[in-house]
């Protein structure tokens, strides 16, 4: 039958990554269909954002797999802007501050990069970018600041989604987006997940905390523990990580 070639797919088999020659991530297999909503939980170290990179091509990460492929793409023959322009994004744990690039320039900069086709004018995107602050309850005098430069912690994940809203991903990855919000800020971050997801876009969201998935409905839970996937499940698991810590789920722990 041959490898996936699934276009609605993000197919990941047997990865491997290491970095200063060790080795953090042992071998994960993940396939995320366009709609569907992963969760992503470990304790601290275990290779959550180790992942994150590997998948994304972070060129400091040594990455071995069978495969890591988003539809007919095979991402790991591809540099990290080249899976972007596939479709994968990233909302970082820790977001980077640029100063001196304004957070309208540099998303008109990056949708036009991920979607040439589509002529967007500088007046059209800014109205598109607005409609979004708007939902996420963002000021437009934050789209006129640097980007991060002097963000709060919340406003900074905001930030993250703002991007994930208007670049119009197939697959996203959200890098502990729940950690830092205020409880109205988690609200609105959830309804900015549900909407991509209702838009078709895969979702792996990593997080610490059961609170997020009070407003989300994950279709996979996924525990990570020492660089390898222990226990898949659903809400159960994440139900049990809250009330007994992971050594519930992970003898070893
Ligand atoms: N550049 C590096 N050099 C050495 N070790 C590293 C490097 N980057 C990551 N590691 C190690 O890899 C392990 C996994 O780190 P990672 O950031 O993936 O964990 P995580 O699951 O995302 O944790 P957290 O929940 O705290 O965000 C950690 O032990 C970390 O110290
Ligand atoms: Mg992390």
């Amino acid at each position: 039958m041959g490898q996936k070639k699934n276009t609605s797919e993000l197919y990941v088999k047997n990865l491997r990554v290491a970095i200063a020659e060790k080795e953090i991530v042992h071998g994960i297999d993940l396939t995320i269909k366009q709609g569907e909503l992963h969760v992503v939980m470990g304790p601290n170290g275990s290779g959550k954002s180790t992942l994150t990179s590997a998948l994304m091509g972070h060129p400091a990460y040594t990455v071995t797999a069978d495969r890591i492929s988003l539809g007919s793409k095979n991402l790991l023959e591809l540099a990290p802007h080249a899976r972007a322009q596939a479709g994968l994004l990233l909302a970082f744990q820790n977001p980077l501050a640029v100063p001196g690039v304004t957070v309208s320039s540099f998303l008109h900069t990056a949708y036009k990069e991920l979607h040439p086709q589509k002529n967007s004018t500088a007046l059209d995107f800014r109205k598109q970018l607005l409609v979004h602050a708007v939902t996420l309850k963002l000021e437009a005098t934050y789209l006129r600041r640097s980007l991060n430069d002097g963000f709060s912690g919340g406003e900074k994940k905001k930030l993250e989604m703002l991007q994930l809203l208007v670049l119009e991903p197939k697959f996203v990855i959200l890098d502990e987006i729940d950690t830092g919000l205020d409880v109205d800020a988690l609200r609105l971050v959830s309804e900015g997940v549900k909407s991509l997801q209702k838009a078709g876009c895969g979702i792996l969201l990593i997080t610490h905390y059961q609170r997020i998935l009070n407003y989300l409905q994950p279709d996979f839970v996924h525990i990570l523990t020492h660089g390898q996937i222990i226990r898949q499940g659903g809400m159960e698991l994440v139900k049990l990580i809250e009330e007994k810590g992971y050594a519930a789920v992970c003898p070893n722990f």
